[in-house]
């Protein structure tokens, strides 16, 4: 166990997961990622956005808690022969702490819903953004779990965890 883990943010299988995110670059860019920015891949897990996000922008610090998962991103990262990216095995609230400058954009992908201090988290992406920077938070809608199928299955955190963008606005 992993002392300070969100609970219910497990690295989903790969499988179903890719099949769920056919197209990062086109979500990051609808995001407002942008070339020239330097970007924090917050719970980065195994790099699934970190390696499209390093081929979009200048830098990235890519940060999860489990070490097991920076080392596949890493790996990812490398296979796509990028070289512009940082990774940090950090506690997201605290994850200040370990990057050295104001950055553009803190993306935070699929682990919102499990986070216990939602505001004290937000407090701490605040404190690293630049004045205009911003916060981009993928999240899974608060439909019913079992509606929310892939190759068969329901998938994704309890329907009672999900969190409606608005919901998301509130703490941001
Ligand atoms: C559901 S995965 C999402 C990974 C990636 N963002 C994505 O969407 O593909 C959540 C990630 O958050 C990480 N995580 C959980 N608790 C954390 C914490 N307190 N600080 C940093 N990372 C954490 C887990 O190790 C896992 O890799």
């Amino acid at each position: 166990m992993i002392v300070g883990f969100f609970p219910a943010t497990t690295m989903p299988d790969a499988d179903w997961w890719r099949a769920l995110w056919p197209d990062p670059v086109t979500l990051l860019v609808e995001m407002g990622v942008q070339p020239g920015m330097v970007v924090v891949d917050l719970c980065c897990g195994d790099g699934l956005f970190t390696a499209p996000l390093a081929r979009i922008v200048d830098g990235v610090y890519a940060i999860d808690i489990d070490p097991a998962m920076l080392d596949r991103a890493r790996a990812l990262v490398a296979a796509a022969g990028s070289t512009n990216c940082h990774f940090v095995v950090a506690d997201a609230m605290t994850f200040d702490a370990v990057v050295p400058e104001p950055v553009d954009y803190v993306f935070l992908a699929n682990t919102l819903h499990g986070v216990p201090d939602q505001l004290g988290l937000a407090r701490t992406v605040v404190a690293i953004l630049k004045p205009e920077g911003q916060f981009g938070v993928v999240n899974w809608h608060r439909r019913p779990r079992e509606e929310t199928r892939v190759f068969g299955q329901p998938r994704g955190p309890r329907t009672e965890m999900r969190m409606e963008a608005r919901d998301v606005a509130v703490i941001g």
